[in-house]
């Protein structure tokens, strides 16, 4: 509770289930990171969705302060793609012996590692690096770069120079990375001082000469999968004290790793893990662009997920080529006609259609 009293930023939360609705204040925000439901600070007030896998400790003794989820320090959380950016350790091996760390490993009890958003990168100019997981079985793979001379390096390419790659497959939970030297004892290579080797987020990472330096962080970003649950959304959805999703949203299973996911509905927008009134999934008024009707001449009809498109009085709907929902609105010219050329092609459009 103590940091609630300590931080501005305090959200007023209505839990989802009504028969236990109460104002509560959950903190969702720690030192930079926005911490949106359903993930959540503190036991207290039900502020994460289930006060286990997705809850979230502040940790203000940084500066700024820093978020961890059961030991990951989180810098990212996205509700849209049901994904988090988390910090992990690089396994690293330096010719000169004195910093020597060649294994590093990770396990997620509940999240996935992303495979769209990852690599596993090795950077090094006598290297060796594998990365062993498990999803059913156990699996390894790796990939290894061996070079003599940093001329040799192209930056921004990552192919087999100084820097090598490989995808990893969907729904891994657990690594070990390990480096070795392609062969016993690792070359003393002047401009390539230590190898590297870790699981990252593919667009933050970004290869160069200058990265067969030593690095400054030990830590990269790695990008998590997450879910509700262990349920498909069909057996969720049986208990509606327990499912996840709010109203105006649809419930989908990413795969990878057993729960769900909710998004809201086309036309809706907000936090599809929240009640409408307090967040949740609304309707998004089209109307109030200006550009939605294609024009101030037209009629725009907000309606619930959607909206309607009309012409006054006096003139007509003419629909655009291969388009029965883009038109605009004509005066009839003084020589009556019901078709139109467009683009070479004859449009027909309906007589009389007009509103009133
Ligand atoms: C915050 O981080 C510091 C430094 O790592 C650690 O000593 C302390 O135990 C942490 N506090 C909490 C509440 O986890
Ligand atoms: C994070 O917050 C600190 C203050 O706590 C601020 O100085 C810094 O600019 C912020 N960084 C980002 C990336 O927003
Ligand atoms: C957080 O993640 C979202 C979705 O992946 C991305 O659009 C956004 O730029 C990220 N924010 C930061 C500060 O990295
Ligand atoms: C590697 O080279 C550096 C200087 O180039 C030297 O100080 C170090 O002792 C060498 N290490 C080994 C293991 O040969
Ligand atoms: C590669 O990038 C590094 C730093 O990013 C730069 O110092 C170096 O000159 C670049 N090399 C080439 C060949 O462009
Ligand atoms: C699913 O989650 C529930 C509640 O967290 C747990 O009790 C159960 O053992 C889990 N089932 C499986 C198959 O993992
Ligand atoms: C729904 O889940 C709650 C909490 O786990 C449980 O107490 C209740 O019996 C479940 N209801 C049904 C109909 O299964
Ligand atoms: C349209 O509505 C949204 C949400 O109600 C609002 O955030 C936005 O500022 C509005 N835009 C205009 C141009 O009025
Ligand atoms: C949208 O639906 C809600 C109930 O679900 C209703 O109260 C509201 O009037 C509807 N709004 C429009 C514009 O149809």
């Amino acid at each position: 509770m103590g940091f609630v009293v300590f931080y501005s930023l305090i959200i007023s939360l209505w839990v989802l289930d009504e028969a236990a609705a109460a104002v509560v204040s959950c903190q969702h925000k720690c030192g930079n990171l926005t911490i949106p439901y359903p993930f959540g600070v503190g036991t207290a007030n039900d502020c994460s969705i289930d006060n286990n896998d997705f809850l979230i400790t502040c940790n203000d003794t940084f500066e700024p302060p820093r978020s961890f989820l059961g030991g990951l320090h989180v810098t990212n959380i996205s509700v849209v793609d049901g994904q988090m950016t988390v910090m992990l350790y690089m396994a690293f091996d330096c010719s000169d012996n004195n910093i020597v760390d060649k294994y590093s490993w990770a396990n997620l009890r509940k999240f996935t590692f992303s495979d769209t958003r990852n690599k596993f990168i090795a950077i090094g100019c006598d290297i060796q690096a594998t990365i062993e997981g498990k999803i059913s079985g156990s699996y390894t793979t790796g990939c290894f770069s061996a070079c003599d001379s940093i001329d040799d390096v192209v930056n921004g390419s990552c192919v087999g120079i100084g820097c090598c790659q490989t995808a990893i497959p969907k729904g891994l939970q657990v690594y070990d990375v390990r480096v070795t030297s392609i062969n016993q004892q690792r070359r003393n290579l002047s401009f390539n001082p230590c190898s590297y080797a870790f699981l990252a987020e593919e667009s933050s990472f970004s290869f160069s000469s200058t990265s067969l330096q030593k690095f400054n962080e030990q830590t990269v970003p790695v990008v998590l999968e997450w879910t509700i649950g262990n349920q498909t959304c069909e057996e969720a959805k049986r208990n509606s004290t327990t499912y996840g999703c709010g109203p105006n949203t649809h419930c989908y299973e990413p795969g990878g790793a057993p729960g769900y996911r909710c998004n809201c509905m086309d036309g809706y927008e907000g936090n599809p893990y929240l009640a409408s009134s307090h967040g949740g999934c609304q309707d998004v008024d089209e109307c109030n662009k200006s550009s939605t009707c294609n024009g101030l001449d037209n009629i725009c009809k907000n309606k619930n997920g959607s909206y309607e498109c009309s012409c006054p009085s006096g003139t007509k709907k003419i629909f655009a080529r291969n388009s029965d929902a883009i038109f605009d609105c004509h005066r009839p010219s003084t020589k009556p006609s019901n078709k139109i050329l467009i683009g070479g092609n004859t449009v027909e459009f309906p007589c009389g259609n007009s509103s009133k």
